[in-house]
């Protein structure tokens, strides 16, 4: 019999209809979230999965799951789903790297513009009808040009803002887990300091680093007070990097300028009191969001998933894993 996967919720028909090719597809109709329960329902009798950042999978999700064997991410990052638990179940992960990392890297630099020239705060304040007369002093942003950026995460897509910064005549310094090749480094004319330096030294910074135990957090109360008073700070990365409260002090109380967010702590649900922030822009994590690219990414998924499921050329090698070689089973 062909394999069984589970199409978590309707993604561009046209990309998706192959897998039809390959596999008895079940579909769910409704674009929604998934309560866990009704999660580890779908994922039971079915061999391989295709899911978004929407769909949370552990060990309590693929508890009855015993035929499942390859879950496809539509996104570069993987927190949505627990790797220990899934690897431990010989349950072979993917993603969709490469693919969005221009489409990324644009929209964080649109953030860090917007958030540092009060660009959203700026079309309030017209829209409301405050505009009678212009003024000298009216709504003064930060420069980028000739201003410190900060890249906390340089993979490809801290990169690829690291080059549009050159642009824009920023200085570029990165912290990364590991240093990169000297090389690359000079490529997207980026230097390499400590954690420390770096907030101390950016006058913007730029999240871009996957969320994991290890980066939840990372920028808390005492890092949000190692960074200057006049910087911004641009998460695209995941909620979970920034302690939200912290954030938000800092904010209202002047110790941070403002905040570029695409990610938040709890989303879809957003603080109220970020809400009521004025020197905050914040939009609803869309950072890959053109049609070119998110097609991309659905296009890679389910070929990692045909890949991942052994049927065809490249039979359990999708180009996309994420836990390869470290199956147990
Ligand atoms: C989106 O956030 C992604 O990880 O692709
Ligand atoms: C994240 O993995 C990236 O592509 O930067």
């Amino acid at each position: 019999p062909r394999p069984r996967v589970w199409l978590a919720r309707p993604l561009f028909e046209d990309i998706t209809a192959r897998l039809d090719g390959h596999f008895d597809v079940v579909r769910t109709p409704v674009e929604d979230r998934y309560p866990p329960a009704a999660v580890a329902g779908h994922l039971r009798e079915i061999d391989g999965a295709l899911v978004t950042l929407s769909e949370k999978i552990g060990a309590e999700e693929i508890a009855g799951a015993a035929r499942l064997r390859a879950i496809a991410n539509v996104a570069v990052g993987y927190d949505n789903l627990d790797l220990p638990a899934l690897t431990a179940a010989g349950v072979l992960v993917t993603n969709t790297p490469d693919v969005l990392t221009e489409t990324t890297a644009d929209f964080g630099f649109a953030l860090l513009m917007a958030t540092a020239r009060r660009i959203t705060e700026a079309e309030r304040w017209l829209r409301e009808g405050r505009w009678d007369r212009w003024s000298f002093d009216r709504l003064l942003g930060a420069d980028l040009h000739g201003s410190t950026l900060g890249i906390l995460g340089m993979g490809r897509i801290g990169q690829g803002i690291a080059r549009r910064a050159g642009g824009f005549d920023m200085r570029v310094l990165y912290h990364n887990r590991s240093r990169l090749p000297a090389e690359t480094e000079s490529a997207c004319k980026a230097r390499y300091v400590g954690f420390a330096e770096l907030l101390a030294q950016a006058d913007h910074l730029m999240l871009v680093l996957p969320y994991t135990a290890q980066t939840h957090h990372v920028i808390d109360a005492a890092a949000l007070a190692k960074m200057k008073p006049t910087a911004t700070l641009v998460n695209i990365a995941r909620g979970g990097i920034v302690d939200e409260p912290a954030l938000i002090d800092a904010l209202a109380h002047g110790r941070l300028a403002a905040a570029g967010l695409d990610v938040y702590e709890g989303e879809p649900a957003v603080r109220p009191e970020l809400l009521a922030l004025r020197n905050v822009v914040l939009t609803p994590h869309i950072a890959s969001a053109s049609p070119a690219t998110r097609r991309a990414m659905v296009a890679l998924a389910v070929d990692n998933l045909i890949a991942a499921l052994g049927c065809g050329p490249d039979a359990g090698r999708p180009s996309a894993p994420v836990n390869a070689g470290k199956m147990k089973r």
